[in-house]
């Protein structure tokens, strides 16, 4: 296991009901004005905007809103939003909804104390060093993002859509009543069961060795996740299943799961380009991306592959051909995927091949400017390969 620090500032408040004590903890942060940022009208729709501005207001809190955050969330209202924030003296930001509103209201947060433009963090020319508090009332599991330390953001003008990481924009607060994620059409709770558990899988693949307590973390919130999964989609107010999912997708994403190894993420480096250029749920996309993924890179870590095989799929461990337990895992994976209702293929997904080459030339090379991923390494090149084995 490799040295890690981890510092998790975010206070839980998880179960039925608690979206009355947003008010009172906002407080207890020492939030006085509050910006309420949300998406594009489903928690308006289910009164959530109404219960969560009563109790911030019941508590003295000044409110500003600011709606409209659309799945892929623009800088554009990311800009509306540091102008408010800037101008009205808020001291928290509040994000009501799913990773897209949270992920707006994050960089709103990030981009009001700077003096520059705030894409400059986007664009990796400068790391953010100060972030206004940010709560969450989440309605969506699935991004972890009312815990984690990114937030990703789509330039609408160019369609590149670009994550930051940085500690200073962890929540401070988590707000998690899994009844709200029961009016979920049955294609984003599968978007978000599909994010979760890419989360755990880029974690997952690893070339450091000795690993086993989060590698147990990662095999026990898969198998949770998995049977959760279907009985979401079959039962949608099915509260149990909803809670399983909703603490799951924190905890694929906090990086309890991922410390002390190195970690891959070229799956989401490639579905970012997808989900940017198509405006496709991110989810949807890495449901494409993955499974291709594991094919091109099965053989660099086959044991690896078979034990996942064999621990979360139920696969019986070919001890001669350990690469047919391996592809089995993968073929298993990918018939959960279809079951649950995801795209498996460029075309399903609405994507064109003959756009593979831009897809790849565009990926960001996180890993020394020139390669995607660290379990292995992708050049643009393996890219577009990885991509020719999701055109099917
Ligand atoms: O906009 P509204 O009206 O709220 O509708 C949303 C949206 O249409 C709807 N929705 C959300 N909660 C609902 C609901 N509809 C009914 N009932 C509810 N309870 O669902 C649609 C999708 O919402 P969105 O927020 O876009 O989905 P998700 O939570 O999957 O967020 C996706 C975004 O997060 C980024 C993705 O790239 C994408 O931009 N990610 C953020 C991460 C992070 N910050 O740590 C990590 C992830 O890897 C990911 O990249
Ligand atoms: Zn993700």
């Amino acid at each position: 296991m490799l040295n890690f620090e981890l510092h998790l500032p975010t206070h839980f408040v998880f179960g039925k009901g608690v979206e009355l004590e947003t008010g009172k903890k906002v407080k207890e942060l020492g939030g006085s004005h509050v910006l309420v940022h949300y998406g594009t009208g489903s928690v308006v729709r289910s009164g959530l905007l109404n219960r969560v501005v009563a109790s911030l207001k019941e508590e003295g809190i000044q409110v500003e809103l600011l709606g409209g955050a659309i799945p892929n969330p623009l800088d554009t209202l990311v800009y509306e939003g540091i102008e408010l924030v800037r101008k009205t003296g808020v001291d928290f930001v509040l994000g009501v909804g799913g990773g897209s509103a949270i992920d707006s209201a994050k960089a709103i947060a990030l981009g009001a104390p700077y003096d520059g433009d705030f894409w400059d963090f986007y664009s990796y020319k400068v790391v953010p060093q100060a972030c206004i508090p940010v709560g969450v009332v989440l309605t969506l599991s699935g991004t972890g993002s009312e815990s984690s330390n990114s937030s990703v953001i789509t330039r609408s003008a160019t369609r590149v859509k670009r994550g930051v990481n940085v500690e200073v924009q962890r929540p401070v607060l988590a707000i998690m009543n899994p009844e709200l994620t029961y009016t979920l059409p049955p294609y984003q709770t599968a978007a978000g069961v599909t994010d979760i558990m890419s989360h755990i899988l880029e974690r997952y693949f690893t070339n450091t060795p000795d690993v086993e307590v989060t590698d147990r973390l990662c095999e026990g919130l898969l198998l949770t996740v998995i049977h959760a999964a279907k009985l979401a989609i079959r039962e949608p107010d099915n509260y149990n299943a909803r809670a399983q999912l909703m603490w799951a997708g924190t905890l694929a994403h906090n990086n309890l799961c991922g410390v002390g190894r190195q970690q891959d993420w070229a799956c989401h480096a490639i579905e970012h380009e997808l989900s940017g250029l198509y405006d496709v749920a991110h989810g949807a996309g890495l449901a494409v991306v993955t499974p291709a993924w594991m094919r091109y890179t099965m053989h660099h870590n086959t044991l690896r592959f078979a034990q996942l095989a064999e621990r979360v799929w139920g696969c019986s461990m070919n001890y001669e051909h350990p690469e047919y337990t391996a592809l089995e895992g993968i073929i298993r994976f990918e018939h959960f995927l279809r079951d649950i209702g995801m795209p498996v293929t460029l075309k399903e997904l609405g994507a064109k091949a003959e756009d593979i080459p831009y897809l790849a030339a565009h990926t960001k090379m996180g890993n020394a400017g020139t390669h995607t991923g660290y379990f292995v390494p992708l050049t643009p090149k393996d890219v577009e390969k990885v991509l020719h084995l999701a055109d099917k």
